[in-house]
């Protein structure tokens, strides 16, 4: 038998969200901005992990030590959130918040966005708005650190995955269009689970838009940082034009001795 639903983005698939994720290397991502802080001579305590999911880093940096707030714009994504911090007593706060209208009464020496969730924003004044907010809630040492997909990503189709094995527990089909004018990229998701007896379908669709390193160094130095750097994702190098992922570390103090 099978239900099918239409459903807003990261709604219907939340609950499924960490049967997708199972082989992301969230750790491994975690070292990474830790060098990335590294780089730049910045220590954190206090962490916000800004469109957190379902909470996978913001649980393994509290484990690590530091103390973490989660905000997703999501009501579902936050609901797993909040379970697995109830289950782990891992004291992670959540929210459920969209990043262009951050209002938190409280600030962080690192905001960390991953998984090209900002790509979500499409309205570039929103965008822009998200780093300024991402500003107000840092200390005055603070570092913002996220990552985008690139333009490129989008052209090569990086989006389009499909899993339909019959014995996976969550099938899907990812199609994805990029619109080199409006530089949106729209992605049709189809997904079959299993619940019991049940197979239930539903659809998806994500937007994201292509911001380009230009765009996005302008806009957080109009947000009032100091410095900004970008990398090619998971490595200490520039991007490049065939970079799909870029990872933007913006300071707010200029470092002292920047390399
Ligand atoms: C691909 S998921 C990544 C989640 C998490 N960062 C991770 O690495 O697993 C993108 C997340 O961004 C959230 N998101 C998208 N736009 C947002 C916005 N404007 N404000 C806050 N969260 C947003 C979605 O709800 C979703 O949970």
């Amino acid at each position: 038998m099978t239900n099918s639903s239409v459903s807003e983005p990261f709604e219907a698939v939340a609950p499924y969200y960490d049967l997708l994720m199972r082989s992301i290397p969230y750790l491994w991502w975690m070292h990474y901005v830790e060098t990335l802080l590294d780089y730049f001579d910045r220590t954190a305590h206090k962490v916000l992990d800004l469109c957190c999911g379902t909470g996978n880093l913001s649980e393994l940096l509290a484990a690590s030590g530091y103390e973490v707030v989660g905000v997703d714009r999501s009501a579902a994504m936050i609901e797993q959130a909040r379970r697995k911090t109830e289950a782990s007593q891992s004291g992670v706060r959540y929210y459920v918040q969209d990043a262009a209208e951050l209002e938190l009464n409280e600030t962080f020496d690192l905001i960390v966005s991953l998984f090209d969730s900002l790509n979500n924003i499409t309205e570039p004044s929103r965008f822009a708005e998200a780093m300024r907010r991402a500003y107000c809630h840092l200390n005055p040492e603070g570092v913002f650190i996220f990552d985008l997909n690139t333009e490129y990503a989008f052209i090569r189709k990086l989006f389009d995955q499909t899993q339909l094995d019959a014995r996976a527990p969550l099938r899907y089909r990812w199609r994805s269009q990029y619109d080199k004018a409006t530089r949106l990229c729209t992605v049709q998701m189809e997904f079959w689970a299993h619940e019991g007896n049940l197979e239930r379908y539903f659809t998806e669709t994500h937007i994201q838009r292509a911001y380009s390193e230009q765009e996005v160094r302008a806009m957080l130095h109009a947000a009032g940082f100091a410095e900004v750097h970008a990398f090619d994702a998971y490595t200490l190098h520039p991007p490049e034009r065939r970079s799909d992922r870029v990872f933007y570390v913006a300071l707010r103090l200029r470092a002292a001795g920047a390399r």
